[in-house]
């Protein structure tokens, strides 16, 4: 029998509980070894809810740890690139997080880490596993609308920025924070590269942090065009409050495929005032929580079986070149062609 992945979970914030939830709820095949968080109460909150005990607050000392096979990075962002240098050079499989890194050369630079020392280097992006979104792109394969013209998809958050995410030049604002995952999704539909981004940004929530923060935008909207003639259009937006809403919209020439719903569950109160009430989605965390837990699986697949992983360092490095190029268009609102989805210059 092949022995299990032994595992450890690098960064125990928001998004790593999750993933650390995946792996005690039962991914087969692989164990939940180890923990690390510099944060001593973080690290402590997450071994009371798992019943690790191998704790780290250091990563470099993850990767002397030969009985560890795979770490999943779930850092900050700033992060990712040294973490996943040098887990792959110490010989472990890693799973890491979106936005992958912050530059297009760092991503280069961790494909070829993890490809030299024939390490697997598995993306984050989780709505390749979720149910719906997988539907749709069976459908759209199938040729079920006929010829793909025009894909739509859009991610709006509910909550109030933090005071750090106003500065876009460091954090891009909901073009990275929320849509990258949309540019994942428009490539992975459309089966080809960007070749122009037009987007567009404004602050329409938080007027009070204009003057601190000038070039703050809360909702944007992104024209793609692809190298197969595919027209894309992603919104985004940050404190809509009603909910998290996440839906795709994929127009063919015979029809269109609508993927994903704003309803947190199927049941409907219909009142005498003639007003029908539901749930709507509350949270990313809520909506993927399966696509999470099966992009997990995924990962221990493809290290098990020895197979490519389905999202590759490739779709993270595209997805960040989108971001960046997006932002770019923003702030100096003007678009922006592409050559191979990549930078002209
Ligand atoms: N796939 C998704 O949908 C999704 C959702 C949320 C966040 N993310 C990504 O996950 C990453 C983490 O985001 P988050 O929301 O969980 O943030 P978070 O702030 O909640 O958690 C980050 C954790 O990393 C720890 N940390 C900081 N420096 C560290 C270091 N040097 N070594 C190890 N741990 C360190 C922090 O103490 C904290 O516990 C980001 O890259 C984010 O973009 C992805």
């Amino acid at each position: 029998m092949q022995k299990k992945i032994r595992v450890c979970l690098i960064g125990c914030g928001r998004a790593g509980m999750i993933h650390a939830r995946s792996y005690m709820g039962g991914v087969s095949g692989a164990v939940l070894a180890a923990l690390c968080d510099p944060s001593a109460d973080t690290l402590k909150a997450a071994a009371e809810e798992t019943g690790v005990t191998k704790l780290y607050s250091d990563w470099h000392d993850v990767m002397k740890d030969e009985e560890i096979d795979a770490v999943i990075v779930v850092t900050p962002t700033q992060f990712h690139h040294d973490v996943v240098i040098s887990a792959a050079s110490a010989g472990k499989h890693v799973f890491c997080e979106k936005p992958m890194a912050s530059t297009e050369a760092e991503c280069d630079e961790m494909i070829a880490a993890c490809a030299t020392n024939k390490v697997k280097l598995q993306l984050g992006f989780m709505r390749r596993f979720d149910r719906s979104f997988r539907r749709g792109k069976e459908m759209l394969d199938a040729g079920t609308v006929g010829d793909v013209t025009l894909i739509k998809s859009n991610t709006y958050g509910p909550s109030e920025p933090k005071e750090w995410m106003y500065d876009v030049r460091r954090n891009y604002g909901p073009i990275g924070e929320v849509n990258s995952h949309d540019f994942d999704t428009l490539r992975w539909y459309a089966g080809s590269e960007v070749k122009m981004i037009h987007a567009v940004g404004h602050n329409f929530r938080s007027p009070e942090k204009a003057r601190q923060y000038p070039e703050y935008y809360d909702t944007c909207t992104v024209m793609l065009e692809f190298e197969n003639g595919v027209l894309g259009m992603i919104t985004g937006a940050q404190y809509v409050r009603y909910g998290y809403d996440s839906r795709a919209e994929i127009l063919g020439t015979q029809g269109i495929i609508k993927v994903g719903s704003q309803h947190a569950n199927s049941a409907e109160t219909v009142t005498a005032d003639r007003v029908i009430r539901s749930d709507s989605m509350d949270s990313w965390r809520t909506l993927f929580i399966d696509a999470y837990r099966a992009e997990d699986q995924a990962f221990i697949d493809c290290i098990r079986d020895d197979t490519e992983p389905l999202v590759s360092g490739t779709d993270g490095k595209m997805a960040l070149v989108l971001v960046n190029e997006g932002l770019r268009s923003i702030l100096e609102r003007r678009p922006i062609m592409l050559k191979n989805g990549l930078p002209e210059e």
